[in-house]
């Protein structure tokens, strides 16, 4: 009988941070020969790649680990059970003791020392590993081998910035991931050149604090994010660039300019605002207002015209009014959302806010969470409606959903279904908006008889 391989099985929760470090994951386990497995039955590891920013994240957590023993009891089978992400982080030594089913617990800058941890949960100890790095915790992301990054698809994330020293009062990602460190370019050129050779497309740059960027560039100076995406967008055979996700503090003159000047960075923005009350952002600790908030979109909007924007917002903050809410939809309706991530305040422990008087009730974050909600779909649909007859190009991804149909994105990260014969995954094809459905555009290539001087929306080259 010859052994199969072991099955990893990862559950991710949360940012696209985790998305990222999922992938390290598998690559950290797969010189032991750790193959993906299709799903948490079959698996001989499953790891819970954990989110902490809200209540529930971790609550869901919880439940999966009940499912797990459930599974575990009902099967027979015993795979091992790790809890990784924030809540690892966190949480540490806890969740041994509240959830039995684990075997090991790691945080997001342990995640290179899975096969030593594995090893020490095979001899039946509980390793908890929540340490937080001291030398360069980039050294240790291990770049991935070629082999390990085929068949990921056509676009990827590279991590180039880890942490936060913002210190929003809501917030426990400057306690769970650290202080701000940023990768050096020359990794992160070698990463995404290495991405491109095995077919990948389109790079999103990921950090929880993206635009403070300032990673050692090859002349051993400081670069900034605009200069590293000057640089990454040399690499030929990269379509297009994203970067998420930042904060307006940190978006300057070099970073909007890149938005005018590179025809790779896609016209898509995610800039939370959080509220739109200056005395509730000043109890965020954002440090700026609603105004300047404003304005700096008119800055970049004027940079690239056809800019989507995206954001988050917190709604029910200890001490927020009607008035201070009636802000927030007016910012929101001033700004105008391509889309936008909503969210009702969940006091986290040990952050200043989980300790401020004029907690919201309960109802009342959800009636304006409600009316929030019902603002940024509705100039979501309109946004993809103001799209109809217009010409934009698609990166095609992945099948579509009929026969004959492909599916991309728009450089608005809309996804879009389209009919392209003779093209294949991975082109970038431009093509006219058809129609719009209740989560995709539709879309058409563009026809002979169509007007040369049809207007177009993005300068992007297309294949
Ligand atoms: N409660 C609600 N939303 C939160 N976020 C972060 N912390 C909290 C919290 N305690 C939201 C913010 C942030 C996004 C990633 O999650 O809007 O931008
Ligand atoms: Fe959290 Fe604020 Fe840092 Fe974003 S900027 S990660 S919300 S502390």
């Amino acid at each position: 009988m010859t052994a199969s391989p072991p099955k990893l099985f990862v559950k991710s929760y949360g940012c696209q941070m985790n998305v990222y470090d999922a992938e390290r994951m598998a690559d950290a386990l797969a010189p032991q020969g750790y193959v993906a497995a299709g799903s948490a039955e079959d698996a001989d590891l499953i790891i819970l790649n954990t989110c902490h920013i809200r209540e529930k994240a971790a609550e869901k957590v919880y439940s999966e680990l009940g499912r797990i023993r459930k599974m575990k009891q009902e099967t027979g089978r015993s795979p091992k059970v790790a809890v990784a992400g924030c809540v690892a982080q966190a949480e540490g030594a806890e969740i041994l003791k509240r959830a039995p089913v684990v075997d090991l617990v790691v945080g997001p800058q342990s995640y290179h020392r899975l096969p030593e941890l594995l090893r020490e949960a095979a001899e039946g100890r509980r390793p908890v590993d929540t340490e937080f790095a001291v030398e360069d915790k980039f050294d240790r992301l291990a770049a991935p081998a070629p082999k390990a990054i085929r068949g990921r698809g056509v676009t990827a994330f590279v991590t180039v910035q880890e942490g936060c020293d913002k210190f929003c009062t809501f917030c426990v990602v400057p306690y769970t991931r650290g202080a701000e460190s940023s990768r050096p370019v020359s990794q992160i050129v070698a990463e995404t050149e290495r991405l491109v050779a095995a077919g990948v497309r389109e790079v999103t740059l990921l950090g929880q604090n993206v635009d403070a960027y300032h990673g050692e560039g090859p002349d051993g100076r400081s670069w900034s994010l605009a200069r590293l995406m000057y640089e990454l967008a040399e690499i030929e055979g990269l379509a297009r660039l994203r970067y998420t996700t930042s904060h307006p503090r940190d978006m300057d003159d070099e970073l909007i300019a890149a938005h005018r000047d590179l025809a790779k960075l896609m016209p898509y923005l995610h800039l939370p605002v959080q509220s739109g009350s200056d005395r509730v952002l000043a109890a965020m600790n954002r440090k700026h207002t609603a105004d300047e908030y404003l304005r700096l979109i008119g800055r970049i909007r004027a940079a690239r015209l056809d800019l989507a924007l995206s954001g988050d917002f917190i709604v029910g903050f200890p001490g927020e009014t009607d008035a201070d809410f009636e802000a927030t939809l007016a910012i929101a309706r001033e700004a105008g959302y391509a889309s936008a991530f909503t969210f009702k305040y969940s006091p986290r422990p040990g952050t200043p806010a989980a300790d401020m008087d004029g907690q919201v009730p309960e109802p009342v974050k959800d009636e304006r969470l409600r009316r929030l909600q019902a603002l940024i779909a509705a100039q979501q649909a309109a946004f993809a409606r103001s799209l109809v007859g217009r010409r934009i190009d698609v990166l095609l991804d992945r099948p579509g959903r009929h026969p004959g149909q492909l599916a991309g994105r728009s450089p608005y990260l809309q996804p879009v279904q389209i009919v392209a014969p003779g093209a294949a995954i991975g082109d970038v094809v431009s093509a006219v908006v058809t129609d719009v459905g209740a989560n995709s555009l539709f879309a058409a290539l563009r026809t002979a008889a169509e007007r040369p001087d049809d207007m177009s929306m993005t300068p992007e080259a297309t294949a």
